[in-house]
């Protein structure tokens, strides 16, 4: 099991000072995880418990609260919904894990890795059944609808990505609806539940929907990035799964996309041959091609664009947190 160390501390400063303006609604919704998954059954109770360790950011709860803020006040549905998009957010990471077989999530070990694939299935199960059961909960369907609708994109997104592991000819505009359906949907929905929640008109929540949505998509970009170039102990998770299960990803395909039939083929085959070795010249490839900072650049165009949408807006501080937000998510190395 891997260590916190103090650049992986540096990071989770730099957010949660950023996130100080609604730090007791976010506290009010760890809470609501905490009690939620409790369970009578020791080993239920021990895996939903590791599930929520420590290390998970919170982005998707944040982007529902600010979004809240921005347009009015926010509200115990706000707590409930924060809760049901960390436990869909988690779900997801359970069974992406057993995809990726990944080793290291959070900072603690994996359920694939500590316990078995079959273990992670239903407990990524059990933790979606149980987010749309809370979602349910609300006097309004809106909620469970909107919940529904994105993590069926959700799921699609990572289907689409399975069903393209190993196409090195992915095209761009192929890989950025991937991104979006598995990543950026969920931000937007977090966006629009926030935004519908606090009373927005339809305007405002369709703005801030597509806040979170094009901040989604920077995310992923970034996230892609620090999984070829990031460090294990600062991200807290298991790095390099795109390569090895040939992933095509942002600059990747820039490089491709730039290069002749023969180097083409010679960019194949690193691809194909994902040993570290192999690796290292690839990253250098793509760093000297200038494939890396455009990636980088075309991860902070979306959050630029995610920050337009915020004009408009009724509420000063929340957006410019939205706003700060969308900028650290591009800066961030964790
Ligand atoms: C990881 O999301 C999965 C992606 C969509 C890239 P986060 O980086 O937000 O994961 P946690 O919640 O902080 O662990
Ligand atoms: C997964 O993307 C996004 C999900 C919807 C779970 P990644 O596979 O890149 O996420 P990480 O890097 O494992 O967190
Ligand atoms: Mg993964
Ligand atoms: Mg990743």
């Amino acid at each position: 099991m891997s260590q916190v160390r103090s650049t992986d501390a540096d990071a989770r400063l730099a957010l949660s000072r950023l996130l100080a303006p609604i730090a007791e609604d976010l506290a009010l919704v760890d809470r609501r995880l905490q009690q939620e998954l409790r369970s009578s059954d020791p080993f239920i109770d021990q895996l939903a418990q590791h599930s929520f360790r420590i290390g998970g950011k919170r982005l998707r709860p944040a982007l529902l609260l600010l979004s809240a803020r921005a347009v009015g006040e926010i509200t115990a549905e706000h707590h409930t919904l924060g809760a049901v998009v960390e436990m869909v957010h988690t779900a997801t990471l359970v069974h992406d894990d057993v995809l990726d077989e990944a080793e290291v999530r959070r900072h603690v070990d994996t359920v694939n890795a500590r316990w078995d694939n079959q273990t992670s299935v239903l407990l990524g199960d059990y933790l979606f059944t149980h987010a749309f059961y809370l979602a349910s909960t609300l006097e309004s369907t809106y909620g469970c609808r909107a919940i529904g609708e994105a993590t069926n994109t959700v799921c699609e997104g990572e289907l689409r990505q399975t069903a393209s592991c190993g196409n090195f000819w992915l095209g761009l505009d192929e890989y950025l609806g991937i991104i979006e359906a598995k990543t950026a949907e969920l931000c937007a929905c977090c966006c629009r539940l926030g935004a519908h929640y606090a009373g927005g008109d339809h305007a405002t929540v369709e703005r801030l929907t597509s806040f979170g949505r094009k901040l989604g998509m920077a995310f992923q970009i970034i996230d892609d990035l620090l999984d070829l170039e990031g460090e294990e102990q600062t991200t807290g998770k298991s790095l390099g799964a795109d390569l090895a299960h040939q992933k095509m990803t942002l600059p990747l395909i820039l490089l491709r996309d730039q290069l002749g039939p023969d180097e083409a083929a010679r960019l194949q085959a690193l691809c194909e041959e994902a040993d570290a070795g192999h690796r290292a010249v690839l990253l250098q490839w793509l760093d000297e091609s200038g494939a890396l900072a455009r990636a980088r650049r075309t991860a902070e165009d979306y959050a630029r664009q995610a920050v337009e949408e915020l004009a408009g807006t009724k509420d000063g501080d929340a957006c410019r947190v939205l706003a700060q937000l969308a900028r650290f998510v591009v800066a961030r190395n964790a």
